[in-house]
């Protein structure tokens, strides 16, 4: 091989590897979870003694099991045959979606495979709230409720449910949080408006709020 063939040959592979390595790169791939322990947990009554908020978190990540048992609390599927979650929803709408905001990139949790399906690559953790804590935190969830499931309902239902809804899931994470020593506080101060855009939402999807959640800063 000649100097010249040499040089296009390798211009060529580089023109073919170096942008595919590149988009693999960022490629957010789904995350299956492993499947939740069961049969973890402080008793309730210690576990309510303990829930409260808190707004000073470790950027030291969850580990996956941490994170499927975190997502399972908040809205697994428990009653498989009936397709029903650990929180009620109004008419069974089940019209709240869960958002999980971290580092590598925003995914979205589909409680009946138990998978995180990936939305974004990046990192947004910073706008899913106005306070300082959010962008170190390992994970945020950010609460959606999905108008598109929510059928012929007036607006005054629509948004009284999907905040009552997301009520029930957030009260289920601090929970899960106070019985497994994680920090964690449900928010509402978000700019929803520049997170939406971020989150590219539909019209029909209205960002209720956000909870934060990790280990404690030391
Ligand atoms: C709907 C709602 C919105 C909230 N928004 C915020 C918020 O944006 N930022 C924040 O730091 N805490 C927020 N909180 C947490 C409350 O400030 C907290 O629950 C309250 O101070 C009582 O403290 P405790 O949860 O430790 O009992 C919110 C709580 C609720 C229920």
């Amino acid at each position: 091989m000649n100097r010249m063939s040499f040089l296009s040959m390798s211009l060529l592979l580089a023109v073919l590897i170096i942008p595919g390595t590149i988009a693999f790169g960022e490629e957010l791939k789904p995350i299956q979870l492993p499947k939740p322990q069961l049969d973890i947990g402080r008793p309730l009554m210690q576990v309510l003694k303990d829930r409260s908020s808190s707004r000073s978190f470790s950027n030291e990540n969850l580990p996956a099991q941490v994170l499927s048992n975190l997502l399972w609390a908040a809205f697994g599927v428990n009653r498989p045959d009936a397709g029903k979650h650990t929180a009620p929803s109004a008419r069974n709408w089940q019209e709240v979606d869960i958002y999980v905001a971290m580092a590598e990139g925003l995914y979205l949790y589909d409680a009946k495979n138990h998978v995180l399906k990936p939305v974004l690559s990046g990192d947004i953790r910073s706008i899913t709230g106005r306070q300082d804590f959010v962008k170190d935190a390992p994970v945020n969830l950010i609460y959606v409720a999905d108008f598109s499931k929510t059928g012929d309902a007036t607006k005054d239902d629509k948004e009284i449910y999907s905040a009552a809804d997301t009520g029930f899931i957030s009260q289920n994470v601090y929970l899960f949080c106070a019985s497994e020593g994680l920090a964690t506080v449900v928010r509402g101060s978000i700019d929803r408006e520049a997170l939406g855009k971020a989150m590219k939402l539909r019209a029909d999807q209205k960002i209720i709020l956000a909870q934060t959640v990790g280990y404690p800063k030391k």
